[in-house]
């Protein structure tokens, strides 16, 4: 992770260019936060019907649905800070005026129609949410950061790692094909959702502190941590695990083929 010798404790001390590069990480993010929370019911706009076979995953649903009205609330937060309406932009995208905001995860897959195909979504979604907010925990913007680590937390060690549990108990119980084919269905748009490799936005945000590590090392990083976790599942890693639905990301094979110790930041097992 890169380190920064210099750090912002207030919104009033961010340079204009730094808020503004900041608000393209924020308004994607708040789409993303605001539309799970959206689609999973905590709106009157709630389309979570799928039946849920337990009490225990409806509970996981409750307290899962919290944290994402806090995440999205701390969003708004550091929004508004910066002079942003983080609402209007939830306005502009859900009446279909800003189409660019919404990740093909959440717009292409039909993540939300069944408990499997949740548990899957979610298992590989929201460790890549997880991932990416280790990036930003050592931010130059101190409230961020902040905000980063209660995402990790949430989102790397906790959502996903009880999906993959009940992804696991669901092969166990019979489903190993179909949960197999939503793996190779969903896992190269999880892939994706790292962005690109070297692109303009990345350089911007690793200058200005905005996150510590690049697209490629975040992808890297959970693609190992996937490895590790869809074996725990019992379901196969994919066989090419470098092809996403946007592109190919072979400059990740060096890094998943290296003999790193393993990702075990989650007493998965
Ligand atoms: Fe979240
Ligand atoms: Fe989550």
């Amino acid at each position: 992770m890169r380190t920064f010798d210099f750090v912002y404790t207030q919104p009033d001390q961010l340079p204009d260019d730094y808020r503004e590069q900041l608000w393209k990480f924020l308004s994607i993010q708040t789409c993303i936060e605001g539309g799970m929370a959206d689609a999973t019911g905590i709106t009157a706009e709630g389309i979570n019907t799928y039946p849920m076979p337990a009490a225990k995953h409806r509970h996981f649903m409750a307290f899962k649905m919290a944290d994402e009205a806090d995440h999205a609330y701390g969003l708004f937060q550091l929004s508004k800070d910066i002079g942003k309406d983080p609402h209007q932009l939830l306005h502009q995208v859900r009446v279909g005026e800003i189409k660019d905001r919404a990740l093909d995860a959440f717009t292409q897959l039909d993540w939300n129609s069944s408990h499997l195909r949740f548990e899957v979504f979610a298992m590989l979604t929201e460790a890549a949410g997880g991932i990416a907010s280790t990036s930003a925990m050592g931010s130059t913007y101190v409230p961020w950061a902040m905000w980063n680590a209660r995402n990790f937390i949430d989102e790397g060690l906790t959502h996903s790692v009880l999906s993959m549990h009940n992804v696991r108990d669901l092969v166990e119980s019979g489903h190993r094909e179909e949960a197999q084919a939503l793996m190779d269905e969903m896992y190269p748009f999880a892939l994706d959702l790292f962005g690109a490799a070297n692109t303009k936005n990345e350089a911007a945000y690793l200058e200005f502190g905005i996150k510590t590590m690049t697209n490629t090392e975040c992808r890297v990083i959970w693609m190992r941590q996937m490895r590790e976790r869809i074996a725990i599942t019992g379901l196969n890693f994919p066989s090419d695990p470098y092809q996403g639905a946007r592109g190919r990301y072979d400059e990740c094979r060096e890094g998943l083929e290296s003999n790193w110790g393993a990702v075990r930041s989650d007493h998965a097992a």
